[in-house]
């Protein structure tokens, strides 16, 4: 499968589009030993300008960073809710684990800077997720820290997030954060959102995508569900981009790192599904950087703000 941009799938046939590029499943994509000669519509393998996304004419993907973080806590409900009702589908989070196992939604491996801890048990410094159980975890205001309105606001267990995100019926860019310090992460998120019935056709050809700035835990969940949109975090030059290819569908680069050349070389080549690699770069919180990026040429936007993005570029 491959996660078909719904809004800009329904524009593209208006406009009369081939979406020919958007289609595809797992089975085609064909990985190519590295350094080896790549067949036509391999990965690696050279994509067509044809087969490049439609975002060059209908504005890129707007994903809220953390949820709108600019306007709610990070990573909390809260922050998906305020996405929502801007207009926004696609949010973006990070999922770590607690001392006991469970999946937990939050940014730093610390609690230190987004939730009260420190108060609350004070003699546990330097904080960390992986040291402290989920009811320890539940019963830290993750809230205050950002706005005494939204007191009370928690870290959230991946499992609470994903029913709200379904509720909602938005869509999620999951990274996978630090997972050096979590082996088996990667199954055990992938076993949860099984569960909870995210790795259906629909879940995986429209809703979700998994990345990391981790090469290994991106190459682990791709050969685990070789049907599920995968993303890297990262700027690999030009010269790396196929080995990236053969197990990943996007590179997301920080924006300060890329031109528009860059752009075009990851465009230029097909994935680990056998269609054109695709970009969304973050973190884009102001108009002036929102239009640049978008004239380099970039599938998505990642951002704390998707108002001032949304107004800036268009994009959905
Ligand atoms: O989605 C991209 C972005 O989240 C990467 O940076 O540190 O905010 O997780 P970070
Ligand atoms: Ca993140």
């Amino acid at each position: 499968m491959y996660v078909v941009r719904p809004a800009a799938a329904a524009a593209a046939a208006f406009l009369g589009l081939a979406l020919s590029v958007l289609g595809g499943t797992a089975a085609s994509a064909a990985p190519g030993a590295a350094g080896s000669p790549r067949s036509p519509g391999a990965p690696g393998a050279p994509a067509p300008a044809s087969a490049v996304g439609q975002q060059r004419f209908l504005g890129p993907v707007v994903y809220a960073h953390r949820g709108a973080s600019a306007y709610a806590p990070e990573n909390t409900v809260e922050s998906i809710d305020r996405a929502m009702w801007m207009g926004f589908k696609w949010v973006e989070n990070d999922v770590q684990r607690t001392r006991d196992g469970e999946l937990v939604v939050i940014h730093d491996d610390s609690l230190a800077r987004t939730t009260d801890v420190e108060q609350v048990f004070p003699d546990r410094k330097p904080w960390l997720v992986k040291d402290f159980t989920a009811a320890e975890i539940a019963r830290l205001d993750a809230g205050s820290w950002f706005d005494p309105q939204f007191a009370g606001a928690r870290v959230p267990t991946l499992r609470e997030y994903m029913d709200r995100v379904q509720d909602n019926q938005q869509r999620l860019l999951l990274e996978i954060k630090k997972p050096e310090l979590y082996p088996g992460i990667e199954e055990q998120t992938l076993k949860l959102l099984g569960e909870l019935g995210w790795l259906d056709a629909k879940h995986v050809s429209q809703r979700l995508v998994v990345q990391s700035f981790s090469a290994d835990s991106v190459r682990i969940v791709h050969r685990l569900r070789p049907d599920l949109v995968t993303a890297f975090l990262g700027t690999p030059t030009v010269a790396e981009l196929p080995r990236y290819a053969e197990f990943t569908d996007r590179i997301n680069p920080w924006h300060t790192t890329i031109t528009a050349d860059w752009v075009k070389a990851v465009h230029g080549l097909r994935g680990a599904h056998g269609k054109a690699m695709e970009v969304d770069t973050w973190i884009v919180d102001d108009a002036a950087t929102a239009r640049k990026v978008r004239e380099m040429g970039v599938d998505g936007i990642i951002t704390n703000m998707p108002d001032v993005v949304r107004e800036a570029v268009g994009g959905f």
